[in-house]
């Protein structure tokens, strides 16, 4: 669906792409949980026919999504790696893909053991280096693929200069914005092209649900992704529509606790005696901190911090309480995890190394509990290093 109203964006959160249920009043989108649809007689129906094709819960939060990214049409998926898949779905046998060196390990397999099978490329590189990405892309590129802030060293990419320098070499600029959320940068808004989610972090915000969307601004774009959409048919269910829709409600609300928590936890961690470095893009010793000033619209809830060994590390995750030692991120409880060994334990080991992600290195998903109650949590588990 298309998205509407010039409203600001906590009111879009709220909401851009629904309207009061017209047969019942109805001021919450109902979960339209249907296969199929009565059609009036032969050829005429209502504008649905089939629920892989069309479900007005999903098109209420494809267009919510649209509108909060500055975009035209969302399209939602079962969950962020089919999002991702369907905006590989754009590039053919032989393109060339430049890609943030620090990707999200799941994209990375399916980039690698995956779309390596049917004749894409990819160069994986440090795109906070400008230099080092035009060198990339002077090989004929098809797509440039960036994440930032990046998991879990939260690198950063300038959004405006990058798309700028893949519009010259004739490629499109895709950003999976899961990180940020649309309520802290817009990459629409900084000419990329396409902006995806994993819906199961910040969209949805609450760790029920797991989906993926892609938000589109160019018409070939949005043609392909509906007709890839039906085709391919991983669909986000009437059920999960419902819940990221219910989440997106809150999400400026969330996110802006979510930035001033971040920001106290970076805080007391960098001035902790036994935390050798923390990386968060709010505090001014972050190599990119006049950059993530200048694109984000607040810092967020993700940063990670060094132990100096993985004994350090686990000693610490051993005893955290309040902090669920946990995958995943983006919801409203603090979540907590080794990268090494949890979510990066699928990236070789040198690979690893080279991208700054220690057996010390600790993340934290800052949830929005009182933030006293979490710097009591991490000042005890401080105490067993
Ligand atoms: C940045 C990023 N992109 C994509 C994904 C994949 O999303 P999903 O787990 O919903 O498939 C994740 C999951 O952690 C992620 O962190």
């Amino acid at each position: 669906m298309t998205s509407d109203a010039p409203a600001g964006f906590a009111t879009r959160c709220i909401h851009a792409g629904q309207r009061a249920d017209p047969s019942t009043g109805a001021i919450i989108t109902p979960i339209f949980q249907t296969s199929t649809y009565v059609q009036d007689a032969l050829g005429q129906h209502k504008g649905y026919e089939y629920a892989r094709t069309q479900n007005p819960t999903r098109e209420a939060l494809e267009a919510n999504v649209a509108s909060l990214e500055s975009g035209r049409e969302g399209f939602a998926f079962a969950s962020g790696m089919a999002a991702i898949g369907a905006v590989a779905s754009m590039l053919e046998a032989g393109d060339h893909v430049v890609v943030t060196d620090n990707i999200y390990g799941g994209t990375y397999r399916l980039f690698e053991r995956v779309l390596s099978r049917y004749g894409l490329r990819f160069t994986y590189v440090d795109t906070s280096r400008l230099d080092l990405l035009a060198a990339a892309l002077a090989e004929p590129t098809r797509m440039l693929f960036l994440e930032t802030p990046t998991n879990p060293v939260m690198g950063l990419t300038d959004l405006a200069e990058a798309s700028a320098l893949a519009h010259r070499h004739g490629a499109s600029v895709v950003v999976d914005n899961t990180f940020a959320s649309p309520a802290l940068q817009r990459p629409l808004e900084l000419d990329a092209d396409l902006v995806l989610h994993s819906t199961t972090k910040y969209l949805n915000g609450h760790s029920d649900s797991v989906g993926g969307i892609v938000v589109a601004r160019h018409d070939t774009d949005i043609e392909w992704l509906r007709f890839y959409q039906n085709a391919a048919g991983a669909i986000l269910s009437p059920f999960d529509s419902w819940l990221v829709l219910r989440g997106t409600k809150t999400l400026a609300l969330r996110m802006a606790q979510h930035n001033v928590n971040g920001l106290a936890v970076a805080e007391y961690l960098a001035g902790h005696p036994k935390v050798a470095r923390v990386f968060y893009p709010g505090l001014p010793s972050h190599p990119q901190h006049e950059l993530a000033r200048r694109q984000m619209q607040g810092f967020g809830g993700m940063l990670a911090f060094e132990l100096g060994s993985l004994e350090h590390a686990r000693r610490f995750l051993n005893r955290v309480g309040l902090m669920a030692l946990a995958e995943s991120l983006g919801g409203v409880e603090s979540l907590i995890s080794h990268p090494a060994t949890m979510t990066h334990a699928s990236v070789p080991a040198d690979r690893r190394a080279a991208l700054g992600i220690t057996d010390g290195l600790v993340r934290i998903s800052v949830g929005i509990e009182d933030i006293d109650d979490l710097t009591a949590d991490l000042a005890q588990a401080l105490d067993a290093v």
